[in-house]
């Protein structure tokens, strides 16, 4: 079974179990400053799992395509869409699930926003580029796209005993619930290299850590804002 298969598998037994259910705090402050730039936007949330930056979407006013490769979580997400979104001036416009890299239903040229939270690591480095490159096609021009990487400095990253440069790894030790999980968590340098090559200006890295469970785990990510010029 390939890569994607297994985390296809993963993540659909994952999400029967597990709710994602409170907005993170850098993704309300992206969205917050989205909604003043973007008139009755449109926006793609990739990866949705169940649904929590979705449902902010829609709190925001965002027209919101709903998208994540597993099933089950585009249901979960509709399901909560449908239980918290009754007042919201924002709607979701479509839920896809869509294949591995590419949202083929998703025109050229047709988004304000792309909220990649918590997805691409979870794909080959080929295949990070390419979710990169689809995110800049399907962007307008002036468009942003806010997602987030592990760091090396994560303790996923650093507890891993196997991991070979650029090819990624099965989560061998139970952090995060993320277990026999495949990751791909690629230098700063070459991050950089594939946001340069998929045609996107850099408009801002954070670095992003805190410390879980009584600080026995680090969590240390990239915070990276691209706009399509
Ligand atoms: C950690 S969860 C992220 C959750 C969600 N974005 C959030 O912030 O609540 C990872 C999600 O990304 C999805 N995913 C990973 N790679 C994907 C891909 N290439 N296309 C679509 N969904 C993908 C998984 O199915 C899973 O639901």
């Amino acid at each position: 079974m390939d890569y994607v298969e297994s985390n296809k598998e993963f993540w659909d037994a994952h999400f029967a179990n597990t709710s994602l259910d409170y907005p993170n705090e850098d993704v309300i402050r992206f969205l917050a400053k989205c909604k003043k730039i973007y008139e009755n936007g449109v926006m793609l949330d990739w990866g949705c799992a169940t649904g929590r930056h979705t449902v902010l979407g829609c709190k925001f006013g965002f027209q919101v395509y709903a998208a994540d490769y597993v099933e089950r979580c585009v249901k979960l997400t509709e399901e909560k869409v449908k239980r918290e979104c009754t007042e919201f001036k924002g709607k979701v416009v479509e839920y896809i699930v869509n294949q591995d890299t590419d949202i083929e239903k998703i025109k050229d040229a047709s988004l304000d926003v792309i909220l990649a939270w918590g997805v691409a690591f979870y794909n080959t480095a080929e295949q990070q580029q390419e979710m990169l490159n689809n995110m800049y096609r399907m962007l307008k021009q002036g468009g942003r796209a806010f997602c987030d990487f592990r760091t090396e400095r994560d303790s996923i990253y650093l507890n891993q005993k196997e991991k070979p440069a650029e090819e990624g790894f099965f989560v061998e030790s139970d952090i995060a619930s993320v277990k026999g999980c495949y990751m791909n968590i690629l230098p700063f340098e070459k991050l950089q290299e594939m946001f340069k090559k998929s045609g996107f200006e850099v408009e801002s890295v954070e670095l992003s850590e805190f410390t879980e469970g009584n600080q026995t785990r680090q969590n240390s990510w990239w915070h990276v804002t691209l706009l399509k010029k």
